[in-house]
């Protein structure tokens, strides 16, 4: 698959197999993650990945749009320590960002499915999640990747608008 082919290929996986993701693979995703750029390579980036079923569960619980049977889960936070410099806590979420869609775009080379789920800014999320994941409070929930081998195909796609596409000036 080339590298376009793999990003139209990534889709949002709502139906998982009811079979765990090899560490390995887990940890293929987290270097493809921490390949990402970042502001000043600051890197404020760390992950908390979640295989027990019952954290599973109740992550399943606490997310009101999560309710997906996925085995795993990587949690995208940023760690505000990082920010030695004035502006680098400006752009921490973009930082997880681009670590997130790596993992996303990593996962469909390894075979697996992946759903995006927000959790900041949403206060009610982030509170809920800081306290399951027990993270300190200088380290931020971005958002919950489910990871799982995909059980529902979906098909590859652009949504190329060429509307929304201003050459030169926006006029
Ligand atoms: C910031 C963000 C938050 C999202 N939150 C959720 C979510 O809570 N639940 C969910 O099922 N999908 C969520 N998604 C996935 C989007 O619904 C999905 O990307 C969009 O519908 C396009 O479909 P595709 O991913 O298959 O291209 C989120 C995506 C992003 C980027």
């Amino acid at each position: 698959m080339t590298i376009i082919e793999t990003i139209y290929a990534r889709r949002s996986i709502r139906k998982y197999e009811d079979k765990p993701v090899e560490r390995e693979k887990l940890e293929t995703l987290l270097k493809a993650a921490m390949a990402a750029p970042s502001a000043m390579n600051i890197k404020p980036w760390e992950f908390v990945v979640i295989t027990e079923t019952e954290m599973m569960d109740a992550i399943r619980s606490t997310l009101m749009f999560g309710k997906f049977n996925a085995p795993a889960a990587i949690a995208v936070c940023g760690n505000t320590s990082f920010f030695k410099h004035p502006m680098a806590g400006k752009f921490w979420v973009q930082d997880c960002c681009a670590a997130t869609e790596n993992i996303l775009l990593a996962a469909v080379g390894l075979g697996l499915g992946t759903v995006w789920l927000g959790v900041h800014p949403v206060h009610i999320f982030t509170k809920r999640i800081t306290k399951l994941l027990k993270l300190p409070d200088h380290v931020k929930p971005l958002n919950i990747i489910y990871v799982g081998y995909p059980a529902q195909e979906k098909p590859a796609r652009t949504q190329y608008d060429p509307e929304r596409v201003h050459w030169e000036t926006y006029e």
